[in-house]
């Protein structure tokens, strides 16, 4: 989720499928067995649609959440042993493979950002509609080592966080945000931030004026561009000759750090940008489900 998107945690529909599809290059009938990665499995919805597209797909999911990944478990349950699901995130795939002794993939399919489950569990933090619970926005809240939003909150010095909320919210009003923040503290309830974030934020038409706050401490959280930057390298790496990698942006420093991976691989002759230009959702697929608004696609294939 995103700035650009609004907090629609009813809404658990698969953003992009048909271009997904189309980009992975999974729309014609396949002559041979593929492995197909879903690097960010979540709800299961991307995954089911692969799945579904042709028999001769097997899918190798994974997810950093534990709690996610038992959803997805259930969802794809099924598709009985063409998917195998793993709880890491996408960053380590080149291990994942080695240890689960899996060829080398022939698409792969990043989905960024917070699934729409994770927002509808208040107690994960998460969500802005929350009250009483703790702002933790850990992906993985059985890792003790992960420091979580709350304490970022209470401890991160005043410069600090006015990066994360400029860099990863793109909040205009960082600064009088971050001040809002410092004379609240301790912060302890999603409650307690959403009122900083309301008498201090930018007021927007379409958006709660928390979702950029919200956004951009989750990101730090969980460190999520440094997952993304490793990420983009390891999977170029590790497709197989002609394999295809599609991502999708929510956020413009995601999309940023997609477009340079994508250029720099092309450059370095690994392969070519399939997308000149970010793909977006149809006007009709916007009609029926608002939250792929923010939504950009690009697709890279790997020199065969
Ligand atoms: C937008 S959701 C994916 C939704 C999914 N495509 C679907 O159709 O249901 C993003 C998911 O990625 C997971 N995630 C975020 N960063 C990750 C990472 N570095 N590695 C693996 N999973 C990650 C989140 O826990 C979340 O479940």
């Amino acid at each position: 989720m995103s700035p650009g998107s609004d907090d629609l945690s009813h809404v658990h529909e698969p953003v992009m499928v048909q271009e997904v599809l189309d980009y992975l290059g999974l729309a014609q009938p396949l002559t041979e067995e593929r492995l197909i990665v879903d690097g960010t499995v979540g709800a299961g919805g991307h995954a089911a649609a692969l799945l579904d597209a042709d028999a001769g797909i097997r899918l190798l999911g994974l997810d950093r959440d534990p709690q996610i990944l038992a959803h997805a478990e259930r969802r794809l349950a099924p598709y009985g042993e063409r998917v195998q699901l793993v709880r890491s995130s996408y960053m380590h795939l080149q291990d994942v493979l080695a240890a689960h002794q899996l060829p080398m993939p022939s698409g792969i399919l990043l989905d960024l950002g917070v699934s729409s489950l994770q927002l509808d569990d208040m107690s994960r933090g998460f969500s802005f509609r929350g009250d009483e619970e703790v702002p933790d926005m850990r992906f993985d809240p059985t890792d003790d080592e992960a420091i979580t939003a709350q304490y970022l909150l209470n401890h991160a010095s005043e410069r600090e966080l006015v990066r994360i909320l400029q860099e990863y919210g793109e909040e205009p009003r960082a600064r009088a945000v971050v001040r809002g923040i410092l004379r609240a503290r301790p912060i302890q309830t999603i409650k307690e931030l959403c009122e900083v974030a309301q008498q201090n934020a930018l007021r927007g038409r379409r958006h709660h004026p928390a979702t950029r706050t919200f956004q951009a401490l989750r990101i730090a959280v969980n460190e999520e561009l440094l997952h993304l930057e490793r990420g983009l390298g390891h999977a170029i790496e590790t497709l197989a000759p002609g394999g295809r990698l599609v991502v999708l942006c929510f956020q413009s420093g995601e999309e940023r750090l997609v477009k340079v991976a994508f250029r720099e691989a092309k450059l370095a002759g690994k392969g070519e940008v399939l997308t000149r230009k970010p793909v977006r959702a149809t006007a009709e697929e916007l009609r029926r489900n608002p939250r792929a608004r923010p939504t950009r696609l690009r697709a890279f294939e790997v020199g065969a």
